[in-house]
């Protein structure tokens, strides 16, 4: 006989609770309990590869080649930012908004890693095989050796895992699995972390190579238990930035760097990459226009234009609006406070709106002098120099600090054809010595940069 067991589960932290309460007492939440009955089996799961007992080895006798090789799908774009390539054994996670290209992605990814003779399975809870079929037809991509199952059934997908042992798994979407021994629906926080959690032990016990696919909530995390995260080796993000462009960025990798992003362009045929993404960014910048400045990006291993747009508008209310889109708030709170102080400026009577576009999300302080001089532009209504391009960081003393990647963003800005790079004055000697042809304005303060916003025109 199964017994039934009730609990409550936080949707937010995949805490359990044994009663309800208003709030999460592990992360605070307020009305995230849900209740949530296990049926406890007491004959477990019959799939062999779940006893199997790991053998404690020494480390130093670990052959690191056992992991293998990664696997690279030669898309460019996207093997920059799993750290080179997928690597066998590993457990990932790519999230993103409904219809933002993931299945696409997935897809062509997935034809390139059978094309290196690899076994791929692409499991599918949300679409029939047709369906499937008929995108693969579209993007035109190589299906002889792409197998699909079209189940949601964890137990039965463990099933054929065993007997098919596939070395590249891809489950879109792992909010539609359900386990028979949970009687909650599926996309629950059991049923996401049961399934997850079995998925992950055949990934390691197997050394194939498991991807999820997970939809996103509206405040842009990953819908499930926020364990989720926590058990997967990377998590990837797939983004529009001004349609028809895709952004792939990490937000946890523990084989590869950070900062990489992906750039794609949704096309008739899947997504294709953007090998030369300014040119395209260049075309939409808005030039001449007060407010607008221009960003030299250098986050992964290499340099990205972006325009950074500010609003500063008079407001009645008696604590102004401090808001952006891209930006930390409290970045610009911040900037918005130095320059009070150090310029003499006062912006208590003004609305202050920061909008990063193309839905870009900056964290390099680098971005600083651009704000600045945009916030500046708007304030004066003097529009910047065009072709000018800005990278330094606001110090709480008013002053401009050196950030890493000078000379990449300079010679980048050169062949994009840009006229004037702003920069911090302490490096326009080293950057001259290396040859930039690019002209340089050197700002070492707030003051010398108001002057230069001032002067235009
Ligand atoms: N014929 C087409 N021409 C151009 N683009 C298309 C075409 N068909 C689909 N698309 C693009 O593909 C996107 C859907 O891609 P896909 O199904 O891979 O998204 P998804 O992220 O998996 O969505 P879901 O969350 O619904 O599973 C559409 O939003 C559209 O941009
Ligand atoms: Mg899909």
């Amino acid at each position: 006989m199964s017994k039934t067991v009730k609990k409550f589960v936080c949707e937010k932290c995949g805490q359990e609770h044994l009663q309800w309460s208003g709030r999460c007492t592990a992360c605070g939440t307020w009305n995230s309990l849900v209740e949530e009955s296990k049926v406890a089996s007491p004959k477990g799961r019959q799939t062999s590869w779940l006893g199997e007992r790991a053998p404690i080895s020494k480390l130093g006798e670990i052959d690191s080649s056992s992991m293998g090789e990664r696997w690279q799908t030669g898309v460019a774009e996207f093997d920059r930012v799993i750290g080179g390539g997928v690597l066998p054994g590993s457990f990932g996670l790519l999230g993103g908004t409904p219809g933002v290209g993931k299945s696409t992605l997935i897809l062509q990814l997935m034809a390139r890693i059978a094309s290196l003779g690899k076994e791929v399975l692409y499991i599918s809870g949300e679409e029939s095989a047709g369906q499937i079929k008929e995108r693969a037809n579209r993007l035109a991509v190589d299906q002889s050796q792409i197998q699909v199952l079209c189940e949601s059934n964890l137990e039965e997908i463990l099933g054929h895992l065993e007997r098919e042992r596939p070395q590249f798994v891809v489950v879109d979407s792992i909010q539609t699995l359900f386990s028979v021994e949970f009687p909650a629906s599926p996309g629950s926080v059991t049923q996401v972390r049961e399934s997850a959690a079995l998925l992950m032990r055949f990934a390691k016990a197997k050394g194939a190579a498991v991807m999820l696919i997970g939809h996103v909530t509206k405040d842009g995390t990953i819908a499930g238990p926020k364990t989720l995260e926590h058990m997967v080796d990377y998590v990837l993000y797939l983004e529009g930035v001004g349609e028809p462009g895709r952004l792939l960025r990490s937000v946890k990798n523990r084989f590869g760097n950070l900062s990489e992003i992906g750039l794609f362009k949704m096309t008739p045929k899947g997504l294709a990459e953007l090998a030369n993404p300014n040119q395209l960014f260049l075309e939409q910048f808005h030039w001449g226009k007060p407010g607008m400045a221009i960003f030299a990006n250098f986050e992964g291993s290499r340099t990205l234009f972006m325009e950074v747009q500010v609003l500063v508008g008079d407001t009645e209310q008696r604590q102004p609006a401090r808001m952006a889109v891209g930006l930390e708030r409290n970045r610009l709170q911040v900037m918005v406070a130095v320059m009070e102080k150090h310029l003499g400026l006062d912006l208590s009577g003004n609305d202050v709106y920061l909008n990063l576009a193309g839905g870009f999300r900056v964290g390099e302080t680098a971005i600083d002098m651009a704000v600045v001089a945009a916030l500046l532009s708007s304030h004066l209504n003097k529009p910047l120099p065009e072709r000018s391009v800005f990278a330094g960081e606001l110090a709480l003393t008013g002053e401009f600090r050196v950030v890493p990647g000078l000379e990449e963003r300079a010679s980048e800005a050169e062949r994009c054809g840009f006229t004037k790079f702003y920069l911090p004055q302490r490096a326009l000697a080293r950057l001259e010595k290396k040859g930039v042809r690019l002209e340089m304005v050197g700002i070492d303060t707030l003051d010398q940069l108001m002057r230069q916003v001032a002067e235009t025109l």
